[in-house]
């Protein structure tokens, strides 16, 4: 089992990631609370799959486990939802030193942070991911939140979990293009800090395609590493942190204007790094080298490079509600070269240019 650190003084906390080592995870929270009580929260579709495993191992460890269930879906990302688990915690008469446990994907460890932040003005929260996604990337530096009617992720919290434990054996039920979806996260760390990363992405696509352990758990424990520096530096995302949403200006538009159902999160990342590369050789930061490699390196996993049939005026004013806008520029992260990004504001004129 691996081990990373995320340094923020007191609220530093390691990152566990191995392989088959759900049935140590009571030994190991037992280093982390003095309470005997726990709440796991799930959904219906990871509890019939991994509850038990981890439910045993919390009662070996000598915890009393009380479980909540939710339906599986983005749509139960919400304030509605985050009532019941707060009503479920006081029938349960949990107390400030009850850790809630995310057992799940993004949505599961975003609205189960959310409400871990302010249940009793806040109570230990434990990220124990399962999709690579959430290995990778939503478990890891604290945010946390539900969705409102309005738009993704308007109600939330910064909140640091006591510490993230991944099991890599988890991806073994998820779904092949749930898996590509998260490899879009990956390459994004390799653009943004990692050429290694993104060349071993390359030489071992077959294998981590397959499920390969030993490339699955490289590839995490580098994502992890990236993003807990970055996180570790820029906690409240001041400046550098933004560095991680590369990708994410355009694939955020394309998600909105699809209405979140056409495209996975990745996949719409995947189409937003090819957009931010040919916006960065526009402008003269970077060659048509840089998005020809992220674009074959796309292609080799099975995503997505670009978003046909969309309009153009619902994109652009769908990035106009970007959280990035200043003065009508709008904050883009463009590479540099593969390994390098910069934060540039780019026109309203220059990027309209780019969709066609
Ligand atoms: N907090 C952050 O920093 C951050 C970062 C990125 C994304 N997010 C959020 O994460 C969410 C997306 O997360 P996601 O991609 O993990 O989606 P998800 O949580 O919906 O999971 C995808 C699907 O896989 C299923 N699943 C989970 N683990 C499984 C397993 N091991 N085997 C079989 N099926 C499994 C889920 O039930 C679901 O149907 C979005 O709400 C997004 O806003 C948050």
């Amino acid at each position: 089992m691996q081990s990373i650190e995320l340094e923020l003084g007191k609220r530093s906390y390691p990152i566990f990631i191995g392989n088959n080592i759900l049935g140590d995870f009571g030994g190991t929270l037992k280093k982390y609370t003095s309470s005997k009580q726990v709440t796991v929260v799930t959904n219906t579709t990871v509890a019939p799959l991994y509850y038990d495993a981890i439910s045993d191992s919390l009662s070996a460890a000598g915890f009393n486990v009380s479980l909540i269930e939710m339906p599986d879906g983005e749509e139960f990302k919400s304030l509605e939802w985050a009532g019941r688990i707060f009503d479920k915690l006081v029938e349960y008469r949990a107390d400030r030193y009850t850790p809630l446990i995310a057992l799940g994907g993004g949505v599961v460890g975003d609205i189960t942070g959310f409400v871990a932040a302010t249940y009793l003005r806040g109570v230990p929260f434990i990220q124990v991911p399962t999709t690579l996604l959430a290995q990778v990337d939503s478990s890891v530096g604290g945010k946390t939140a539900v969705n409102h009617p309005m738009g993704k992720n308007l109600i939330g919290a910064f909140y640091q979990p006591k510490l993230v434990y991944t099991d890599i054996a988890t991806l073994k039920t998820l779904d092949q293009r749930e898996i590509r979806a998260g490899i879009a996260e990956v390459i994004k760390y390799g653009v943004i800090k990692d050429e290694e990363l993104f060349e071993f992405l390359k030489a071992h696509a077959d294998g981590i395609l397959e499920g390969d352990e030993k490339g699955l758990q490289h590839i995490i424990e580098r994502s992890c590493r990236i993003k807990a520096s970055v996180v570790s530096a820029d906690e409240r995302e001041a400046g550098q942190r933004a560095i991680l949403n590369f990708g994410h200006t355009f694939g955020h538009a394309v998600e909105a204007v699809t209405k979140y159902k056409e495209y996975k999160h990745g996949e719409a990342v995947a189409i937003g790094m090819i957009y931010a590369a040919k916006l960065a050789e526009r402008v003269g930061l970077c060659n048509s080298d840089v998005s020809l490699r992220i674009g074959s390196l796309l292609e080799r996993y099975g995503l997505p490079l670009e978003a046909s049939g969309l309009a153009k005026a619902e994109l652009m004013s769908a990035m106009k509600l970007d959280k990035k806008v200043v003065l009508g520029d709008l904050r883009f992260i463009l590479p540099k070269k593969i390994g390098e990004v910069e934060i540039k504001n780019i026109s309203s004129s220059t990027y309209g240019d780019m969709i066609v």
